[in-house]
């Protein structure tokens, strides 16, 4: 295994805490290690209190909007904004925080023949449910004298949607999009003499931007943020490289900002740290009016750089330092890898010089149990899960991804698609796209900047127009990485005609003449196959909204993962594709767009991340050198006798061997990116497929018809964790000899001591169970429960039971 230690560190910009300069007597810098300095404070604001509020009652949404004067006197729009606001009596929440997950599902208004509710997986939130619709969050933040006259503010990585912030009281922010990131300046507004200081945030989410699920309140990270005057902006650097024979040149381009009110006389230096040796790059001097921006560029020779790869993500860490007159006033620390990308339009995409084919899934960003408040770990798993199947890219469907997703997809080796939310020229969408570039530019595992997904307007010229506006915007921000649009028809014109590579969601087999009409562009599959499959169940019954899992079921726009998959494993100018989708998601309930189903599913996981079949195919064919050989359906047929059950091997070994109770039912070769069919007489027992190499066992799979259940087993990702981290604990109801039982549906309730459970799921895309609990009823033979450690280093132990079967235990450490 890979030891992440400390790529994890620069990964969470811990350099930047962990380095400190110290000026020697001649004026130059060392940089030397000193966990304890650094001149800029970051503080992530991780505990808030909560409440609801009311999207049409002022009454109940503590005096906001009580009469025409809410913004009338500064400082004095709604109680709860108020420093003195009594709110111990709110929910303490940790934010990653999805208030959404927590509401009852509802039905809502049945509007024609299809259900409002049903995009937004039937959680009761939107315009219908407006005592549902308001969230409000506080927190006090910690502030000092020695803070005044510095710049300080506010980092949102991303809140869903149209808040408002405040400090003391007072309104200082407003932002609509549920996306972007943004940043508010607070200094003006805070108390410095021991006074309490609060910060309070108003989400409104009785509208959507998306038609999937997309959760509600402060669902990414907050950061506060207090630097010296002379500062590193947020954003304010640009890290590329250029790959040469003898090195990678690094080109910086870093911005110094004064936001105070005397002239400055500073030095910028800046090493690059990381790989074989560190880098220094030569001082600037720069005399700084009040108010006034500079940009610094600079090059370096980094001789034999260790390379972002997939295989090695070797991560680098540009550290930029502040000195006026010999002492450090700011430091800052960016992550970037060397690697270089192109697209090719005959022979697809290129990372480092090697042809690598996208072997791609889009993904919203939301997981059973927390909805879409994922904490850093259970991004990094998710992105773990992918990575373990063979896949090498996401797509972030169809919003900009979360900065932790993207430092999982680095710190993994996993290419991403940044997609902007808001297809439009106007000032907000530019704005919106602007800090989705700035804030990403650096993250290696970025290699297209997508403009959009299926537009309307995706085949005019007035999308054309918007888009190529929106294409020199980018430009500007970012020359390397190429830009890209989701098209679903029309490919020849409008937009298509405007970006670099041009994506197909779904249509694959209308790629290759496309191709020939337009041999210079590169072409990928933006969205492709799109099996719908429940997990573990092998017939389609519209009576229960199951669909068969055998890779046959797609809606008629998509296909199945064979057939675009055999397509494009062939063809090198598809640089590849991105299967809607990798897991199931919230919402969108596809195919039974309709109560109860609460979930899509497209997924190659389930919404908890358990596989389904589908799974093992793209693992055969994306991880050609692991043989392997996966049998489906499972074998508890109670009542089949003597009836034929239609089974099927995944696998990427030469040939296979079904065996059914020791008796061969005979060898056959695996076709290459298929699978294998036969029909097979029910009797319990053993069936047990024999992948051959050369002759050669080289992998078994078997299916056991199981007892009943009577036992759990319970697996947790890990058996050490940080305090406060979370842990993802799957569960699953065997039988007396310890096999999975496939159908089981037991009661499994968590209980821990040393923490807490915060989302249980199981992948039941039909399910009405509450997600904030720590109970949770089997689906298939599993379910999953998202753990929280507490504040306590030591052991944890962990239980589950369920009436008539043996619970189990588990202690993992705590440090
Ligand atoms: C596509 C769309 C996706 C999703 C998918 C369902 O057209 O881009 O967001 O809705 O269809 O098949």
């Amino acid at each position: 295994m890979t030891d992440f230690t400390r790529r994890e560190m620069i990964g969470a910009g811990a350099l930047a805490i962990g380095v400190a300069a110290t000026i020697s007597s001649d004026g130059g810098a060392q940089v030397l290690p000193s966990p304890d300095y650094s001149p800029r404070r970051r503080v992530r604001l991780e505990d808030w209190r909560f409440h609801l509020g009311h999207a049409s009652d002022p009454a109940r949404d503590f005096g906001f909007g009580r009469d025409q004067r809410t913004f009338a006197k500064a400082g004095d729009s709604a109680t709860a904004a108020r420093p003195d606001f009594d709110d111990s009596r709110w929910a303490a929440v940790q934010v990653p925080h999805d208030w959404a997950v927590a509401l009852p599902f509802a039905q809502g208004p049945v509007i024609k023949d299809s259900d409002r509710g049903a995009a937004h997986g039937f959680k009761a939130i939107g315009r219908d449910f407006p005592h549902n619709s308001i969230g409000w969050y506080r927190t006090p933040i910690e502030i000092t004298a020695a803070d005044k006259g510095r710049s300080i503010w506010l980092e949102f990585d991303g809140v869903f949607r149209d808040c408002l912030v405040f400090v003391n009281g007072y309104v200082v922010g407003r932002h609509e999009s549920g996306y972007a990131p943004f940043r508010v300046e607070i200094a003006d507004f805070l108390n410095y003499d021991g006074k309490p200081n609060a910060v309070t945030v108003r989400a409104d989410a009785s509208l959507g931007e998306g038609w999937f699920y997309e959760g509600a309140g402060i669902y990414r990270h907050v950061d506060l943020v207090s630097a010296d005057p002379v500062h590193i902006p947020q954003w304010g650097t640009f890290v590329r490289s250029e790959l040469r024979t003898d090195g990678a040149v690094v080109h910086t381009q870093t911005e110094v900002f004064n936001s105070g009110a005397i002239p400055a006389s500073v030095v910028l230096r800046q090493s690059i740290l990381g790989g074989a040796a560190n880098t220094a790059l030569p001082d600037t001097s720069l005399q700084l009016a009040p108010g006034e921006r500079r940009l610094v560029e600079q090059e370096v020779l980094v001789p034999r750089p260790l390379l972002w790869s997939l295989e090695e993500p070797n991560l680098h860490s540009l550290y930029s330092q502040i000195v006026t007159n010999g002492t450090l006033v700011d430091d800052y620390s960016t992550t970037f890898g060397i690697r270089d990308i192109r697209f090719d339009a005959a022979r697809g995409f290129f990372l480092n010089g090697r042809p690598v084919k996208l072997l791609g899934t889009a993904n919203h960003h939301d997981h059973a149990g927390v909805g879409t408040g994922i904490p850093d770990t259970l991004h990094r798993w998710r992105v773990a899960q992918m990575k373990e199947m063979g896949s090498n890219a996401w797509r972030s469907a169809h919003n900009p991804p979360s900065t932790s997703l993207l430092d999982a997809c680095d710190l993994y080796g996993m290419l991403m698609i940044c997609e902007a939310r808001y297809n439009s020229s106007d000032e907000e969408a530019l704005s919106q796209l602007e800090r989705m570039i700035r804030r990403d530019r650096n993250h290696p595992s970025v290699i297209l900047w997508s403009l959009g997904n299926e537009e309307p307007h995706q085949a005019t010229t007035r999308g054309a127009r918007i888009n190529a506006e929106m294409a020199r915007h980018v430009k500007q921000l970012d020359p390397t990485r190429p830009t890209t649009f989701a098209m679903d028809q029309g490919w020849d014109n409008g937009i298509g005609r405007v970006v670099d590579v041009l994506g197909f969601n779904y249509r694959t087999n209308q790629i290759e003449a496309y191709h020939g009409r337009h041999p210079d562009q590169p072409v990928y599959g933006s969205e492709t196959g799109s099996t719908v499959a429940t997990r573990g169940e092998y017939a389609t019954d519209k009576a229960r909204h199951t669909v068969r899992a055998y890779d046959t079921e797609h809606p008629w726009w998509a296909t199945t993962a064979e057939e675009w998959w055999t397509i494009a494993a062939d063809r090198p100018y598809i640089a590849g594709g991105f299967v809607w989708t990798g897991f199931d998601y919230r919402g969108e309930p596809t195919p039974y767009n309709e109560w109860p189903s609460i979930s899509s599913q497209f997924g190659i996981l389930d919404t908890c991340g358990f596989p389904k079949d589908d799974y093992y195919y793209y693992r055969a064919w994306w991880r050609p050198n692991l043989p392997q050989v996966h049998l489906l359906p499972h074998w508890n047929w109670p009542g089949r006798a003597g009836k034929p059950i239609e089974v099927w091997a995944h696998g990427n070994t030469e040939e296979v061997e079904l065996l059914l109770n020791g008796r061969s039912l005979g060898r056959k070769a695996m076709p290459r990116n298929r699978h294998l069919e036969w029909r097979v007489p029910y009797t319990p027992g053993k069936l047990e497929a024999v992948g051959y190499n050369g002759g050669q066992v080289a992998a078994r799979d078997t299916r056991e018809t199981t007892g009943a259940p009577a036992a759990i087993e319970l697996l947790a990702d890990r058996r050490v964790a940080t305090i406060h981290d979370v842990l993802i604990l799957n569960a699953s109801v065997v039988d007396a000899k310890g096999r999975v039982v496939p159908t089981a549906s037991n009661l499994l309730r968590f209980s821990v001591n040393g923490g807490k459970i915060i989302g249980v799921g199981n992948g039941n895309p039909n399910s009405l169970e509450p997600d904030v609990a720590s109970q949770r009823k089997a689906f298939n033979g599993f379910a999953q429960a998202i753990l929280r450690i507490g504040n306590d280093r030591g052991p944890v132990d962990i239980s589950v039971a369920s009436p008539g079967l043996k619970g189990t235990r588990l202690r993992i450490m705590a440090g």
